[in-house]
């Protein structure tokens, strides 16, 4: 067996077999695959495709390239919820709080931003002093002290995802359903979650652009989990227009907070209520997805959620008082009002556009470890189905000195206008718990 074999096999559309997978990912981890021969093969599988006994088999093999964390012995089942990424996508600052104040034990790696989509670890440091480098030990000690910890991913966990979403981040190999199954399957395997939540994210500001592919994402991830012995639910959100109103690091910790006190937008909250509700069913906390639903409005009106909140923050040596004073939390220069060029109903609100906008302002990174300005973002005022007239408000958008104009630009670009009414997005598009079809 060599690696150019398994290259040609994999370009001629042929499966491997569990044997060359091990090869493969042996030698990817001990250095002796060179970066052009991983992203010919991954650019093979971009192409080809992985049948479901391979995606499983490299699920596995990523789990097995590092540690793994095992909660088994606390009391309380240990949850985790992913999000394939998007524009505007907060829900983790708000779920996991929210989950937490439940009585669930969330124990939750993130990832920092990169390319288009927006990275939790990056907007929890909005919070000053907030400590997003805990050790593994540190990591598990606050899950069971307070039963609720957001870290950023380790390289003892999953390492062989590391190194290869790195390579595929820079080769035009992320959007392949298989790869990105795996990829995700493995971390939240690797990190010990008993219970695992998907949000599948579908339109112009996600990986599947869709929902046949979503739907075709979602079902790998459920069976791929189910075949490694873990329940995975799954919901498919649209991400053609951003979540939420806010975009940008201070600002999206605003809206969460926001959102915890009740005051959130409808969008976001409604996600937030589903996905959680899903993570309570599943870790049988609810026995049904209404009474979930119950159950977190509750946790928010009694204000649970938010002292949870409070209580991660000061644990993780954040500066809590980010809760009642969001001056405190880095501020741009200049705000800038973007008013509607035309009356009318809003049709398109490009969430591709506005992250462009967003990251032109100096909120996101081309590479790995550039800096990023976590004060600059934008607002929207109007989204898909609003109705507008010339010259009132669609955005605000919060500057420094980077990229003014071209961020206009393209807030304005972002936004089409149809003279008849428009019917809202519909959020939730699809959803699976592990067991069986829920109705929506
Ligand atoms: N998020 C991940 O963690 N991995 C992918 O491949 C895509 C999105």
């Amino acid at each position: 067996m060599n690696i150019i074999e398994i290259i040609y096999k994999k370009r001629r559309g042929i499966a491997h077999s569990e044997e060359e997978l091990t090869y493969l990912i042996e030698n990817v981890m001990s250095g002796k695959v060179p970066d052009y021969q991983l992203s010919a093969w991954l650019m093979a599988v971009c192409c080809q495709g992985l049948n479901l006994d391979e995606t499983t088999w490299l699920t596995d093999l990523y789990v097995h390239s590092g540690q793994t964390l095992d909660f088994s012995d606390l009391d309380g089942m240990v949850v985790d919820k992913h999000s394939t990424g998007g524009v505007g996508d907060k829900t983790t600052l708000v779920l996991a709080p929210m989950l937490g104040a439940c009585g669930l034990k969330v124990a939750k790696l993130s990832g920092r931003g990169l390319g288009f989509t927006g990275g939790t670890i990056d907007k929890l440091e909005a919070i000053p002093g907030f400590n997003v480098n805990l050790s593994v030990k540190d990591f598990c000690e606050q899950v069971k002290t307070i039963g609720l910890a957001l870290g950023a991913q380790t390289a003892e966990l999953a390492p062989a995802d590391g190194k290869i979403y790195a390579l595929r981040d820079v080769t035009a190999t992320v959007a392949s359903i298989p790869l990105i199954a795996a990829s995700v399957v493995s971390k939240k395997i690797a990190a010990g979650a008993q219970v695992i939540t998907l949000d599948i994210k579908v339109g112009e500001g996600a990986f599947m652009k869709s929902l046949e592919d979503a739907k075709d994402l979602a079902y790998t991830c459920r069976e791929v989990g189910k075949r490694l012995g873990r329940s995975i639910s799954t919901v498919t959100s649209f991400m053609g227009q951003p979540l939420g109103n806010a975009i940008g690091h201070t600002l999206e910790v605003m809206e969460a907070i926001e959102t915890l006190k009740g005051k959130g937008p409808q969008d976001l909250t409604e996600l937030c209520l589903t996905l959680g509700a899903v993570t309570l069913v599943d870790a049988q906390k609810a026995p049904s997805l209404e009474q979930g639903k119950s159950l977190l409005k509750e946790v928010i009106s009694s204000g649970k959620a938010l002292d949870k909140l409070a209580e991660l923050i000061e644990t993780q040596h954040g500066d809590v008082r980010v809760i009642e004073d969001y001056t405190l939390m880095s501020q741009p220069k200049q705000k800038i009002k973007i008013v509607a060029p035309t009356s009318g109903f809003v049709q398109h609100c490009d969430a591709l556009k506005i992250a462009a906008a967003v990251k032109s302002l100096g909120a996101g990174r081309l590479s790995k470890g550039e800096p990023i300005d976590l004060s600059v973002g934008v607002i929207l005022h109007r989204k898909i189905g609003d109705a507008v007239k010339t010259g009132e408000p669609l955005a605000e958008l919060w500057v420094n000195e980077k990229g003014k104009a071209e961020a206009e630009a393209l807030i304005i670009e972002a936004f089409e206008f149809s003279s008849q009414p428009i019917s809202k997005a519909p959020l939730i598009e699809e959803l699976y718990l592990s067991h069986d079809l829920a109705t929506l």
